[in-house]
């Protein structure tokens, strides 16, 4: 299973990458807007720390510049995905840029329908938000077993992209679904690390060996 940051910070990327755990970024307006940074600066300077796809979304919402905004984007590193909105317009744009070989990621998905059209749509990634569904008292989870086997039956290539992660069982269901990619904040990342018998454990250790009197170095 693939991992992609979910934020426009950059100094929360350059921690990450040395991890080796960060396949991807991810961004939307939100972020880039708590950046408080230029959009085109910050994607560039995100597509030059990061080797795989980088999500940059256009603001756009009628087909026209829409598409003129996903080839100004596109234009930014060889490693931009346009992320567009799962709106008739957006799959317009998802086909428009898809044909033209342009990574493309249709977001604000909430349903198995919709996931269907940005398939067909020519979509490279799908993002369906488990966590907005869960907010509003649905079952994230069973969308994204939809998603996961309707691709399945008919061999879509588009990349289940879980997004709007709220937190470890979220990313271990998704994983346990085949979901292709997940889309963490860096807190749901520190969360899968984290864990208090890893702590108290480490802990007994270093009084023992302090005990010792050794030193490895
Ligand atoms: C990423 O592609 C999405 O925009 C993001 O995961 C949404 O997360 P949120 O629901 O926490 O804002």
């Amino acid at each position: 299973m693939k991992f992609f940051l979910d934020t426009a910070n950059v100094q929360e990327i350059k921690d990450m990458v040395p991890t080796g755990l960060i396949d991807g970024v991810t961004t939307n307006p939100s972020l880039i807007a708590a950046s408080g940074r230029d959009i085109k600066e910050v994607i560039s300077e995100i597509c030059s720390i990061v080797d795989g796809p980088v999500s940059a979304e256009v603001t756009a919402t009628d087909f026209d510049t829409m598409l003129a905004e996903g080839r100004m984007l596109q234009g930014i590193a060889k490693n931009i995905t346009v992320k567009v909105p799962l709106t008739f317009d957006g799959l317009k744009t998802c086909k428009t840029l898809s044909d033209e070989g342009t990574s493309v990621n249709v977001t604000l998905c909430f349903s198995a329908a919709q996931a269907l059209l940005a398939a067909k749509a020519g979509a490279t990634f799908i993002s369906p938000f488990a966590g907005r569904v869960d907010d509003m008292g649905g079952m994230g989870m069973e969308l994204i077993s939809e998603i996961v086997q309707i691709y399945s039956n008919y061999n879509f290539s588009t990349e289940v992209l879980v997004a709007s992660v709220r937190g470890p069982q979220h990313v271990i269901q998704a994983a346990l679904l085949g979901a292709d990619i997940a889309t963490l904040p860096t807190s749901v990342i520190k969360a899968l690390y984290k864990h208090p018998l890893t702590d108290s454990g480490l802990s007994a250790f270093l009084k023992d060996w302090e005990k010792t009197g050794q030193s490895i170095l």
